[in-house]
């Protein structure tokens, strides 16, 4: 993190699949790495995987619209990048500031207890970002 204090941590790297069962095996494995939380949240199986430093999210679409698309235009990969955030209404006002367009104006519930926000993409050279303010992350 260096001198500046306050800047962002990583939390995770999002990434769609078309199978999340399968996939969290193939990377447990691959990474040595186990599943710290399951969920269904809004139309998606979710599986965070733990590593040192951050998570993987793994997003299976059920029912979530904007996901199968995405799947269905790009395949499985990467999808989003997560910082991390106590204040995400702050992190939102900054990015406004810079002039990024914003998806979500103010944080709503995530998977995992989380407050999330994303940024738009065309703002942030084609990365889609999400602020995440973690919850508790025991389980
Ligand atoms: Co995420």
């Amino acid at each position: 993190m260096g001198e500046n204090s306050s800047a962002m941590d990583f939390h995770h790297l999002g990434i769609a699949t078309h199978d999340v069962e399968a996939t969290a095996e193939r990377f447990c494995a691959l990474l040595d790495c186990a599943v710290a939380h399951s969920e269904r949240f809004d139309g998606i199986a979710i599986r965070f995987l733990e590593l040192d430093g951050g998570y993987l999210e793994l997003l299976e679409p059920l029912t979530h619209d904007a996901l199968s698309r995405f799947l269905d235009r790009r395949g499985p990969g990467v999808h989003h990048v997560g910082f991390a955030t106590t204040d995400i209404d702050r992190a939102l006002a900054r990015a406004l500031e810079h002039g990024v367009e914003l998806i979500d104006d103010s944080p709503r519930p995530g998977a995992w207890g989380h407050e999330v926000a994303f940024l738009h993409p065309d703002s942030t050279g084609g990365v889609l970002i999400e602020f995440v303010a973690p919850a508790d992350e025991s389980g």
